[in-house]
């Protein structure tokens, strides 16, 4: 396979936008072009088509997303233009001008059912209109490229964006005590260690098309995560943990979305950090 020199970072304003951004300079030997929604939006075919026809691009990594999980059940036209329509207009780019196309999508196609950590091949059957839209959007990319490598994430964090943990981190120094649902399982993931991976994946040449699945290592639930982030700031808010039903929002969640990494870490060679180890390292950043 052909060194991927050049590589173009859509959503690049986002949480793993932003650690590519932040990565970037430890890998000189590449030349990124990072393209915010305002540079480059992904819903305009014609937009795509013609960065792709002005632009020397060796590797696509697509980090742009609709991910207002709740807003999506609203603003469904929006949401699928963004996350199943765009998707599909890169992947046939890329796949027209020879481009190695990386793509991510969610813990949310599945539906729950299971209690054992989601295989790659397990069926969807997402449970909110932003997972449906995610799993077309896996369809459209596979559809129109088959060299594409798909990356399923789960409840991304970061020292960007907005997240779960600055949220909590928020609240717990403002408020005695907070309510955080004890009843979804799954894994955080460290928008930094899935920047990694992705570097990693690039790095080695070995551009094995297919879906992966990347999530820290680990399974707990929210409150789990809030009670290590109120440890981690040393915090005296209380943390409570509530049922999913006691905290109703316009988009279901899935009671159990754990996803089994083991074909990420095999086939590139990829150690995943624990998710304590990873979340503190977020938390003292935030602290500076
Ligand atoms: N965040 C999570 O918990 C989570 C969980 C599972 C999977 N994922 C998936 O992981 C990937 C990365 O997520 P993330 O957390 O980095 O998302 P994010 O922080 O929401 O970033 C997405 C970026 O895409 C931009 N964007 C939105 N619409 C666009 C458009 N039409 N054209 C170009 N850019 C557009 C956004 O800009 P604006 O902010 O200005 O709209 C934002 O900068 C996504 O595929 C997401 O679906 C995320």
């Amino acid at each position: 396979m052909p060194s991927l020199k050049n590589i173009l970072v859509t959503g690049s304003n986002g949480q793993l936008g932003s650690e590519l951004q932040a990565l970037s300079s430890f890998y000189p030997k590449y030349h990124f072009l990072f393209t915010t929604k305002e540079e480059l939006r992904i819903e305009d075919e014609s937009l795509v088509k013609k960065y792709f026809a002005e632009n020397d691009i060796d590797c696509c990594i697509n980090c742009a997303a609709y991910t207002a999980v709740d807003k999506a059940e609203e603003e469904k036209e929006f949401c699928y233009a963004v996350n199943t329509s765009a998707a599909g207009y890169l992947a046939a780019a890329c796949h027209n001008n020879n481009i190695a196309f990386i793509h991510f999508s969610t813990d949310y196609v599945f539906d729950g059912k299971k209690n054992t950590p989601y295989l790659e091949d397990d069926a969807t059957s997402p449970v909110n209109y932003y997972g449906e839209t995610k799993m077309l959007g896996e369809k459209n990319v596979q559809e129109n490229n088959a060299n594409a490598i798909i990356v399923r994430t789960s409840w991304v964090y970061s020292s960007f964006g907005k997240n779960f943990v600055k949220t909590m981190m928020r609240l717990m120094a403002e408020k005695e005590s907070v309510n955080v649902v004890n009843d979804q399982i799954g894994a955080p993931t460290y928008a930094a260690d899935l920047a990694a991976a992705v570097m990693h994946i690039i790095q080695q040449k070995k551009f094995i098309p297919g879906i992966y699945h990347y999530c820290n290592e680990g399974i707990i639930t929210w409150y789990d995560f809030a009670v290590e982030i109120k440890r981690l700031t040393g915090s005296t808010c209380a943390v409570k943990g509530i049922s999913t039903a006691q905290y109703p929002t316009p988009a279901k969640r899935s009671h159990y979305s754990a996803m089994d990494t083991k074909k990420i870490k095999n086939t590139f060679e990829i150690t995943i950090p624990a998710w304590k180890i990873s979340l503190a390292k977020a938390v003292l950043l935030l602290q500076q």
